[in-house]
């Protein structure tokens, strides 16, 4: 199983590919699944601003295009600056659907240079709407 330090690492190498020459503002991320898998994703900003897509969101896309639905146990995420960063608003909720698909509150790795800010998806988004509230 990969250990919370090498999901931090993974965060970090996938950052290295951000795009984002108007923020200068780096991003990394990665999801570990209960079967021991990860994916990353970095942001990726567009000269339209208002477009940039989000670390979090661009690594849920690039599992769930690969078929997983579910098994969401972890997610380290970077930043650039001398503090923890955590999900946006918009991440949250996107981190939320594929959480709840397979049941899971992954614990949400919040990592800064010195340290790490560990929180539960569900406090980071409580009473959230899901597909469970569609039903
Ligand atoms: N960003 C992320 O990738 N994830 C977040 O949770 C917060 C913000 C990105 C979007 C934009 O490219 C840059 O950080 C500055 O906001």
């Amino acid at each position: 199983m990969m250990t919370d330090q090498k999901l931090i690492a993974a965060a970090r190498e996938a950052a290295r590919h951000s795009y984002s020459p108007y923020s200068n503002f780096a991003v990394g991320a990665a999801l570990r699944f209960a079967d021991g898998s990860v994916v990353t994703g970095t942001n990726i900003e567009n000269a339209s601003y208002g477009l940039a897509l989000c670390a979090e969101a661009v690594a849920v896309s690039k599992a769930m295009s690969e078929g997983v639905r579910g098994g969401l146990v972890a997610v380290a995420v970077t930043g650039p600056g001398s503090e923890p960063i955590t999900p946006c608003g918009r991440c949250r909720q996107v981190l939320n659907e594929l959480a709840q698909l397979g049941g899971t509150d992954p614990e949400i790795l919040c990592v800064g240079p010195d340290a790490v800010t560990r929180l539960r998806l569900s406090d980071l988004l409580p009473h959230a709407f899901g597909p469970a509230s569609l039903a």
